[in-house]
């Protein structure tokens, strides 16, 4: 049995630059959003995470021609014979963002076959939200057990008001309703930076999309979309990491293409802590110069541009190691602190009560065993780690590979000890000292 894991050692003073790859959360449904036009579109900065592999395979399991040109990280898909409409259960069942197939496959064929993508850890994350939207477009939905049959009756063009701003249900939504004739409107719909690139994608399709404030989407349909070129914008959260690393360690790193206009709140809680952070002109680029004694600072995730629930995991690291307490709050999933058992093995003082996480800084922490729960857990588990007396090991570094490409390999270039891991059968203890296991990506500072 292949057991993989990261060895991560304490590395004080992270020092240097770095550079991003294009967002998941924007990748993965501009990848969907192909199925909205013939013939062969072409993205560039697509990272190399497993979940855009895995959307490589549902979209080639579809019809689709896809082409990853690793080395360049150059995306190319073509949609021309795409001729099925339903998706596997196993291939749904792989990640969440397989249910952002829906939207084009409805608008393309009138018709699509998917499965609920099922929960994860964080939550339930139901599909709801999706399917009554639909149904107002006019799509019948029948779901027979897991199995979820959509298909189009009549598409009508509806003003549609979301109880929550879901990312999902907005971008489903607005797939449709570029190819539904007639005016549809999302009021309240979700504004995520990453939803911002699917629509810069869309009208670059030939869409008419128009925001208006505070956060309604007004779509006008045309009869079709067309294949494009996209470079697919800088990942805040990889920027996030590469920053919370440098603070958590007391060092310095600057990150050139960090989109800071789509980071504001972030960013200002890293100065609360007494972070130096400088800007580049238009608001893109980032050097943050880490305090030697940080602030706790509190927090609440909310939809953005609030905190976003994908920095709550590794900004409590850095709380862990600031003086005074922190007080974070989860509003967006209902189970996503789970992290705080695994940073509590580590030293850290943590009380949870509800989604109310009481962080109350210590002066260090110890590397220790740990368990990844989900993408931005593993992200936390990794900055700890990197900052704790001694020796991490963390496992089911599957989370990390979905979220983040090679991420430890950028962290090592600032100077981490930290290296990935595969062995064929894990000894009784894992001693990576003495493991024979191959060891790629180790970096030692010279
Ligand atoms: C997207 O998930 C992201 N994933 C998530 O990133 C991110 O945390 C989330 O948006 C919020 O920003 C991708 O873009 C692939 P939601 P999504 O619909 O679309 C509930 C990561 O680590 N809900 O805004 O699923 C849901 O359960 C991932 O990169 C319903 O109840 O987020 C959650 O509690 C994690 N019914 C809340 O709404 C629905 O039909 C927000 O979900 C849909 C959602």
């Amino acid at each position: 049995m292949m057991h993989e894991y990261l060895h991560i050692e304490q590395s004080l003073g992270l020092n240097g630059q770095a550079s991003l790859f294009g967002a998941k959360n924007a990748v993965l449904v501009i990848m969907a959003s192909t199925l909205l036009t013939n013939g062969k579109s072409r993205f560039t900065n697509v990272p190399r995470s497993h979940d855009v592999y895995q959307m490589m395979r549902l979209l080639t399991s579809l019809g689709a021609a896809v082409s990853f040109d690793e080395e360049v990280h150059i995306l190319e898909i073509d949609t021309s014979f795409v001729n099925k409409f339903s998706v596997s259960a196993d291939l749904m069942g792989k990640m969440r963002a397989s249910v952002l197939v829906m939207g084009p496959l409805l608008a393309r064929f009138g018709q699509a076959q998917v499965t609920l993508p099922g929960g994860c850890v964080i939550g339930a994350r139901p599909i709801d939200y999706h399917l009554k939207n639909f149904e107002r477009m006019g799509v019948f939905i029948e779901s027979i057990q897991e199995v979820v049959c959509a298909k189009v009756a009549a598409l009508r063009p509806t003003k549609l008001v979301f109880d929550y701003p879901s990312v999902g249900a907005t971008e489903n939504i607005l797939m449709l309703a570029t190819l539904t004739q007639g005016i549809t409107r999302i009021v309240h719909a979700a504004l995520e930076p990453e939803v911002l690139d699917l629509i810069a994608v869309l009208k670059k399709m030939g869409a008419k999309i128009t925001i208006m404030p505070p956060a309604t989407i007004e779509i006008e349909g045309v009869n079709q979309l067309y294949p494009v070129e996209h470079e697919i914008m800088p990942d805040r959260l990889e920027a996030g990491a590469l920053l919370l690393a440098a603070a958590i360690t007391g060092g310095q790193v600057h990150i050139p293409q960090a989109p800071a206009y789509a980071m504001e709140i972030f960013l200002s809680k890293l100065q609360d802590m007494g972070h130096v952070i400088q800007v580049g002109p238009l608001d893109v680029g980032i050097t943050l110069k880490a305090t030697t004694d940080p602030k706790a600072v509190s927090f609440k995730t909310t939809p953005y541009p609030g905190f976003p629930t994908d920095l709550q995991a590794p900004m409590m690291a850095a709380q862990c190691l600031a003086s005074g307490t922190s007080i974070i709050e989860e509003t967006v999933f209902e189970n996503r602190l789970v992290h705080v058992r695994e940073l509590q093995k580590m030293g850290a003082q943590i009380v949870v009560k509800h989604n109310v996480a009481h962080v109350t800084g210590v002066d260090e922490l110890y590397g220790a065993q740990v368990i990844a729960s989900d993408i931005r857990a593993s992200c936390a588990l990794v900055l700890a780690g990197l900052a704790s007396t001694g020796i991490t090991i963390m496992s089911a570094v599957h989370h990390w590979r979905r979220g983040y490409d090679a991420l430890e390999q950028k962290l090592g270039l600032l100077g981490a000890r930290i290296a990935y891991h595969y062995e064929e059968s894990p000894k009784n203890t894992i001693d990576p000292l003495l493991s024979s296991a191959k060891q790629s990506h180790l970096h030692h500072v010279s």
